[in-house]
């Protein structure tokens, strides 16, 4: 057995905090850095771990590979500046960018430096999604006509630089890419503001793609539960998941099963995908492109819903 690859995860806030415990579960967290000094010297401590406060402060060629986990605004000068000591593998959590312009400098910019580049797109990595992608490629359902998607919950005040659709709906919009193996030709979209002061909170996005399929995705902050969910309907069948309790139901005509898996943290396989690729020296799945083409979509949604026509998207 190799060495493990030492990560260092930089903001290590909401979520952030979960890289940085998974990343220790799997014996490959190496350092945190946060400009929140309670929070960095928290971590440390906790995982004896050096930590930093600043992305300046950490030493060149410290690390295999870095978690960016700071607030969306904040990504591109963050992995800007990780680029530039020595670290070979970047994960940047989604939303990518706050926009599609600032994805394409960052990228061309990470690609420069010969930096390797994974998007925290998770739910590929949810057991429930894993088996509806199985069903779907085994042709179980037969031809596959239409998905849909809901992702809903109370509004969660702390963010505020974002909407539902770039905060929310993006992962809906990269499952369902991923799904169909396709990408969608055009987007029609209707949001609106219900509660949050700046964006919108609620959001339907309709997807249509060059093979006659569509998927129909309804995010919003205003029902007071959660629900993330997904439907897969097909010639021969239906496939339901509920991607919070993971459970898998798949329905024909004569026939409905629930298969038996048990519950599994989702980050860790993601995290776990991400370590194996700086092992093996391969290109992390997903990617650059993934980041890309769901930035395009979300833009192209916010436009649909600004002008009340489709919008194309590039295939
Ligand atoms: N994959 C998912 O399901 C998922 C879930 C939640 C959040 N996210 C994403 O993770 C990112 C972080 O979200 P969050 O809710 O944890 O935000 P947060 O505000 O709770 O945490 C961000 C942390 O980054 C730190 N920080 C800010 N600027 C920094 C800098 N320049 N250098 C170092 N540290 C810095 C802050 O002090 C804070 O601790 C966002 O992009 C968000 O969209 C992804």
């Amino acid at each position: 057995m190799g060495k493990k690859p030492s990560v260092i995860v930089v903001g290590a806030g909401g979520f952030g905090k979960n890289h940085v415990r998974v990343l220790a579960e799997l014996g490959s967290l190496g350092g945190v850095c946060d400009i929140d000094r309670e929070k960095a010297s928290t971590y440390g401590k906790l995982y004896n771990v050096p930590y930093y406060l600043n992305v300046s402060d950490i030493p060149e060629g410290a690390y295999d590979g870095a978690i960016v986990s700071t607030p969306t605004s904040t990504h591109k000068d963050v992995a800007m500046q990780i680029a530039s000591k020595e670290i070979g593998y970047i994960f940047i959590e989604k939303p990518f960018t706050p926009t599609l312009k600032e994805a394409i400098e960052l990228i061309e910019f990470l690609k420069r430096k010969n930096v390797k580049i994974m998007v925290g797109f998770i739910e590929r990595f949810n057991p429930a999604v894993k088996m509806v992608k199985k069903y779907v490629d085994e042709e179980a359902l037969g031809e596959i006509i239409m998905a849909s998607a809901t992702r809903v919950r109370r509004w969660p005040e702390r963010i505020i630089d974002s909407g539902v659709l770039l905060d929310t709906a993006i992962h809906d919009v990269d499952l369902m890419r991923y799904l169909f193996s396709e990408e969608p030709i055009k987007v029609y979209a209707k949001t609106g503001k219900s509660m949050h002061r700046i964006h919108e909170d609620y959001a339907t996005i309709l997807l249509t793609f060059q093979s006659g399929k569509m998927a129909l995705i309804n995010a919003n902050w205003l029902t007071p539960f959660k629900i993330r969910s997904i439907e897969v309907i097909g010639s021969e069948g239906v496939v339901e998941a509920d991607l919070v309790t993971q459970q898998v139901t798949l329905s024909s005509k004569d026939d409905r099963i629930t298969p038996f898996s048990e519950w599994r943290e989702p980050l860790r396989y993601e995290l776990k995908h991400f370590l194996d690729c700086i092992t093996s020296n391969e290109k992390p799945n997903p990617d650059e492109r993934d980041a890309l083409k769901a930035l395009e979509i979300i833009e192209a949604s916010l436009k649909s819903s600004k002008t009340g026509n489709s919008v194309e998207v590039s295939t």
